[in-house]
């Protein structure tokens, strides 16, 4: 796989490319000319892939300042991204440097929003480590942090200069973090094309590497069409939010004790009901979106009881919501969502959105 995309804003070249044991590589990714570069990761990913990459870089004759910071999406904040560039302005590295994005989804989102405004803006690569960074999170530009009033609610649209893909570094990801970027996949099936939404319906082996590039190269193409086709998200980006209205709600009020592919699957599923309820998507089509997601093996038991009243006040501040009334991606069938008049999000019955987030807690309400 060798992919090079143009997406509209600068910088214009994003190049998606196939690297099959990064590490042993001879780094032809890096951009030409550039000779210091802060590379950001977490603690967890800086051992097993940041120092060896690091050392790799040194070999070549490249100056690496490492910085790393404590696992977990509890990190994606403004203290961080303060953090980071505090120790990067120590390490005295300039306009002439380039940040390396090194990790899963919290690491790209954050370092990525460092990159954006760190000198008023430096280059970037992205080499995501997680399933989940490598079919969405590294796609796209969305950079930014959390707030206590809830996810990714401040960041800027700044797409890194590369993403580097190698499948292989995912042999030491834990099995709950493989789980999570399939719900991603598992969405990108369900708002754009059906005949993948069914090859992907069951799991499949992790370690057949063929099967697993080619899967994630469908996703980043679903990914990046939609991407491109509208890269501000005034109208249909937002079908990559299917189930995020509600499963961002859910993370923040679980304290991301929910991871955000697991609350995302159950986004999807009460998204699922909304649609059936609201009479577009077809009874029989929710079932077999269950029977996937039950496959899959999502935790759909919360980690307590939210009420009603506590996961509307999170979704009035979700970037879909109008006069902070949330707004919800709705499917017309797997594979299709509803345009809404080129919105692609729709305001839902209060009472509605009552009796879904019930059904949401009912013991064995969703499976
Ligand atoms: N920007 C976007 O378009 C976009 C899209 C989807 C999700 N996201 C964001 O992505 C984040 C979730 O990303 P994530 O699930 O990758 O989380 P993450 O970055 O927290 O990584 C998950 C865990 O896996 C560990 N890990 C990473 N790579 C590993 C490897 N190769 N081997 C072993 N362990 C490894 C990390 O240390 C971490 O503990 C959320 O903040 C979400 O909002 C952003
Ligand atoms: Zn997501």
């Amino acid at each position: 796989m060798h992919l090079t995309i143009t997406l509209p804003q600068a910088p214009s070249v994003t190049e998606v490319i196939d690297c099959p044991h990064l590490l042993r590589s001879d780094l032809a990714f890096l951009p030409k000319g550039v000779r210091r570069f802060a590379l950001i990761t977490d603690s967890a990913v800086e051992k097993l892939i940041g120092l060896p990459l690091k050392k790799r870089m040194e070999e070549l004759g490249l100056e690496v300042h490492l910085f790393s910071f404590i696992p977990g999406e509890a990190q994606k904040t403004r203290k961080t991204k303060q953090k980071l560039e505090d120790q990067m302005l120590e390490a005295h590295l300039g306009r002439d440097s380039c940040l390396l994005a090194v990790g899963g989804g919290v690491v790209t989102d954050l370092a990525g929003f460092v990159a954006a405004t760190y000198c008023r803006g430096i280059p970037y690569l992205v080499i995501p480590t997680t399933l989940l960074g490598m079919v969405d999170a590294s796609l796209g530009g969305k950079t930014g942090v959390n707030t206590p009033h809830g996810k990714n609610l401040i960041g800027v649209i700044y797409p890194p200069q590369a993403v580097v893909i190698d499948p292989t570094l995912l042999k030491t990801l834990p099995e709950g973090q493989w789980r999570s970027g399939c719900a991603e996949m598992i969405k990108h099936g369900l708002i754009r094309d059906a005949a993948f939404f069914d090859q992907i319906s069951r799991p499949f082996p992790r370690d057949d590497l063929a099967k697993l590039t080619e899967i994630i190269a469908k996703n980043c193409a679903i990914k990046i069409a939609v991407t491109e086709a509208d890269p501000k998200e005034r109208g249909v980006r937002r079908t990559l939010n299917l189930g995020h209205t509600i499963g961002h709600a859910l993370e923040t009020l679980s304290g991301y004790a929910l991871s955000h592919g697991d609350a995302v699957a159950i986004g999807i599923l009460v998204e699922g009901f909304l649609s059936v309820q609201m009479g577009h998507l077809p009874a029989k089509e929710l079932t077999l979106i269950k029977e996937t997601i039950n496959a899959y093996g999502f935790p759909l038991e919360l980690p307590r009881k939210f009420s009603y009243e506590e996961i509307r006040e999170c979704m009035m501040l979700d970037k879909k919501a109008q006069s902070a009334v949330p707004r919800f991606v709705l499917l017309k069938c797997i594979g299709e969502t509803l345009s809404f008049g080129g919105e692609y999000c729709t305001v839902v019955d209060e009472a509605l959105l009552r009796q879904a987030t019930d059904w949401m807690q009912q013991k064995g309400g969703m499976l």
